[in-house]
């Protein structure tokens, strides 16, 4: 993909999941990736993967919901690398599941924290830079939580939805300066993020729900996220694009 190389690009969360089939992915197309987390030694593994394989990564530890380590991170990746062209903001959390009556406020706070105010946080900081080097793109991680509600799980789906509005008004604001923001809503994806889930429900989601009977991989995620940063997508912007092998469908 020769629209992503050799451009610096940010993946939040990149230690696991669909964070590091992103970094990985990027790293193969040549992008200078710079992978963020809060679990270091897992993040330097990431990093370390990239660098194995002839690409370039580097590893900064950043916790998304602390604002002053999301701006000290930014700016050391622009100072250091001389720009911020990409950014996948991925990292999150499943958070607790409970009646909404019942909801802690610790677990609204934490959830909202990593899930929305890390991805608002992050996406100022991007922003910033982007816009002072001309452009950019970036994609944020949202959900079908983010599309729908969840029963028991209204903070993790309140965060989602809030990631589809910063992306929309983020596309609308700049838009006009050549920067794009999409968002991507994956479905049930075989992710550590899961372990917290009852294997029923997932069970159900994915042989009942999903017409092609099974649960979506890492990769398939950071497929659509990398088409989302190349300028293959050139005219899309603002868009939520799913990835859940048809549950939202029907
Ligand atoms: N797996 C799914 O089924 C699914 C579905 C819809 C949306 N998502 C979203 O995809 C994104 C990635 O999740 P995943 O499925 O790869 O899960 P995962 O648990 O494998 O990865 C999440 C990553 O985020 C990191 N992280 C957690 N809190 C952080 C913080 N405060 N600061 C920085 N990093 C932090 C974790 O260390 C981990 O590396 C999340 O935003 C999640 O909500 C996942």
């Amino acid at each position: 993909m020769e629209s992503i190389k050799n451009k610096v690009a940010l993946v939040t969360g990149g230690a696991m999941g669909i964070g590091k089939a992103t970094a990985l992915l990027l790293g193969q197309h040549g992008a200078k990736v710079m992978v963020t987390d809060i679990n270091k030694e897992k993040g330097q593994e990431t990093a370390q993967l990239i660098n194995d394989a002839g690409g370039y990564a580097k590893f900064y530890t950043l916790d998304v919901s602390k604002k002053e380590a999301v701006t000290q991170v930014c700016k050391a990746i622009f100072t250091t690398e001389g720009s911020l062209d990409l950014a996948v903001n991925n990292a999150g959390v499943g958070g607790a599941m409970a009646p909404m009556h019942l909801v802690k406020f610790a677990d609204w706070e934490r959830t909202i924290g990593i899930c929305l105010s890390g991805v608002f946080f992050c996406m100022q900081e991007e922003l910033k830079y982007m816009l002072a080097k001309g452009g950019g793109k970036i994609v944020n991680i949202s959900s079908l939580a983010g599309l729908n509600g969840v029963a028991t799980g209204s903070v993790y789906s309140t965060a989602k939805h809030g990631v589809l509005g910063l992306t929309r008004s983020a596309a609308l604001e700049y838009g006009a300066y050549n920067v794009r923001i999409n968002a991507v809503c994956p479905g049930f994806i075989q992710t550590a993020i899961l372990d917290d889930v009852p294997q029923k429900i997932i069970d159900y989601s994915t042989n009942i729900r999903v017409p092609m009977k099974r649960i979506g991989k890492p990769e398939e995620v950071a497929n659509t996220i990398l088409w989302l940063l190349s300028d293959a997508s050139s005219y899309i912007n603002g868009e939520n694009l799913v990835v859940d092998g048809g549950f939202n469908a029907g």
